[in-house]
């Protein structure tokens, strides 16, 4: 025979030896369980023993009640932890951070900033005239097909682009600031032409512009050399090729030495002076240079990456191990 006394013992008992909760619930708890079967016994007694057994019974499964749920709660979480123990996670991956290329763009500013440059940021969505028509490239030239355009449409009737180079910050920087000029000019750019290993549809890229009354080719090849060695912490040989650029006379293509190969890195050039009066800059003392490269082929150069579309792709384990190396 059991009663309130003895179950209550047996209780202790099993708790002391840390019985199993689950065993504990069955055993106390059950439809057939100690509790249950000790109720049973209440219809064969009087009144007056019914109510104190009713109180004592009742306290005693509540206080098993108790601690099962307790202890339920926290067996669950001693079973999380045993999957995913805390200790063994390296959760330092997981934190939000910087991606590769915004990294990089930071690494950049820094570099000219020790050259006295400070940053200046243009608008995404431009119009017509800052992408082209005042960087002398006019409707119907044949250098627009360059920059395959992404058009918008925009209600008030001008012709919108997403711009296709951080070009259009060099007017919009002149048309409020005196020079001398020293800016370099971070930023997203569009073009509407297919992607590949070496091509995206958007990307970055940073412009530069350096205009006062000696800014020479000199001076501009000296902050290009300095400017890739600083960033590769080796000595980089560069290269200049004639090209055409609209806005830049004469034009140049830049080209570094990386693994006994030429790769040509940015499109560069003495400020036209068009470019120059477009700008609102009238005095024909003042001449510089200016030039632009895409920061994702420096990426990719520097992370050894062999296609830019994973810079993009928002794979976490892609951007972690980027994470790791550093500039
Ligand atoms: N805007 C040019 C391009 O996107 C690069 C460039 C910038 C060339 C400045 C000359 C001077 O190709």
């Amino acid at each position: 025979m059991i009663s309130i006394e003895s179950v209550k013992n047996e209780y202790k008992n099993d708790i002391k030896n840390s019985l199993d909760i689950d065993k504990i619930e069955s055993k106390y708890l059950s439809r057939k369980g100690y509790i249950a079967q000790l109720f049973k016994s209440i219809k064969d007694m009087s009144d007056d023993k019914k109510s104190k057994y009713g109180q004592q019974l009742n306290k005693l499964k509540e206080d098993i009640e108790n601690y099962i749920v307790k202890n339920k709660l926290s067996k669950d979480i001693q079973d999380n932890i045993e999957i995913n123990p805390v200790n063994s996670v390296d959760i330092s991956n997981q934190l939000g951070s910087l991606s590769p290329i915004s990294r990089l763009i930071f690494k950049i500013q820094d570099i000219f900033a020790e050259l006295g440059f400070s940053v200046a940021i243009g608008p995404e969505l431009e119009s017509e005239k800052y992408n082209f028509d005042l960087l002398n490239i006019p409707d119907n030239h044949p250098a627009r097909d360059v920059w395959d355009t992404m058009w918008v449409q925009s209600p008030d009737g001008i012709k919108s682009l997403l711009r296709t180079h951080t070009s259009p910050v060099q007017i919009r920087y002149m048309e409020n600031h005196k020079p001398p000029i020293r800016i370099i000019a971070p930023g997203k750019v569009y073009r509407y032409e297919a992607t590949d290993a070496t091509h995206e549809t958007v990307f970055h890229q940073v412009e530069g512009l350096f205009l006062d009354e000696q800014a020479s080719i000199a001076t501009f090849k000296g902050v290009i050399e300095y400017f890739f060695k600083e960033l590769f912490k080796q000595d980089i040989k560069i290269r200049l090729r004639p090209s055409y650029f609209p806005f830049t006379e004469p034009s140049f293509e830049i080209d570094i030495r990386i693994d006994n190969k030429w790769l040509e890195i940015a499109g560069a050039g003495m400020v036209n002076r068009k470019v120059l009066e477009n700008g609102g800059i009238k005095d024909k003392n003042i001449q510089g240079f200016a030039f632009g490269f895409g920061v994702e082929r420096l990426a990719m150069i520097i992370y050894k990456i062999d296609d830019i579309r994973l810079i993009h792709s928002a794979d976490i384990r892609f951007a972690s191990q980027l994470g790791k190396i550093k500039l």
